[in-house]
């Protein structure tokens, strides 16, 4: 038995949530959300709830883990067991370690790591509501809290995915469009527009690909655009209290 919508694209050109085809869903991002970690946000996209945590810099024990001359960074993609339909295991699953690992590198060439040796710099991004990209989303909030947390950073990290359903390109894809679409590309990058995420299951055309592409740029922009909004209105506040006597 197939839940698979026989279209995902009516004859007015919108999908079945209602979006244009560049049109990404609605996202809240709140900072500093957790009180013991040393950076937090909890985001919502869609129907997506993502909560991270971030830690550090901090001394990296055991002392052999421990790089002489920059901070490692640790990532750690968990769904939650009841952010899905069909219960999840806890505990690293493949997909858990394989989002783990590239969401980790999405932020290697943007984190200042030569600036503190031996230390290390986690990051705990648990998804407590999952409806389609949740590694983008998890990234996006795990910018924003890495920045809460004051980790140096040349520039935040955006991310959202493009696929393709009814052979067109649309981005930032829902549930159903997730799971019986053509085409899921996710993509990181920083705000020079340099990539560091990129990922694809299905099939696209080179110049389906060299279009997917743009619109992830367009996305990641806005992306980007509510982040910096986010972040701006929590400093904003917090040099709104006032100083305490000397
Ligand atoms: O979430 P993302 O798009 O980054 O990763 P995915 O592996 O393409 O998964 C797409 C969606 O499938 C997730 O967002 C979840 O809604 C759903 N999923 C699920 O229901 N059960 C799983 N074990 C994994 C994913």
């Amino acid at each position: 038995m197939s839940d698979k919508p026989e279209k995902f694209i009516d004859e007015n050109g919108l999908r079945l949530d209602g979006r244009q085809i560049n049109e990404i869903r609605q996202m809240k991002i709140k900072i500093g959300v957790l009180s013991r970690a040393d950076g937090s946000c909890y985001l919502e996209w869609g129907n997506n709830k993502i909560l991270v945590a971030v830690y550090g810099p901090r001394e990296l024990h055991p002392r052999r883990l421990q790089k002489a001359d920059s901070a490692l960074i640790r990532y750690r993609y968990n769904m939650a067991a009841f952010s899905v339909e069909e219960r999840i295991r806890p505990g690293p699953s493949r997909r858990s370690i394989e989002i783990s690992k590239v969401s980790r590198e999405a932020f290697e060439p943007v984190i200042m790591t030569h600036l503190y040796p031996g230390a290390v710099i986690d990051v705990f991004a648990e998804v407590l509501q999952a409806d389609a990209g949740t590694r983008t989303a998890a990234i996006n909030a795990a910018s924003v809290a890495l920045a809460d947390a004051g980790i140096p950073m040349k520039g935040l990290v955006s991310a959202c995915a493009v696929g393709k359903v009814d052979g067109q390109l649309v981005l930032d894809l829902n549930k159903a469009e997730d799971n019986y679409g053509q085409a899921d590309l996710p993509v990181a990058m920083t705000q020079d527009g340099e990539i560091t995420l990129l990922q694809m299951d299905g099939d696209m055309t080179q110049e389906e690909f060299r279009k997917a592409l743009e619109m992830c740029k367009e996305g990641c922009r806005q992306i980007l655009e509510m982040q910096k909004e986010a972040l701006k209105a929590k400093f904003a506040d917090d040099t709104a209290l006032p100083v305490p006597d000397e």
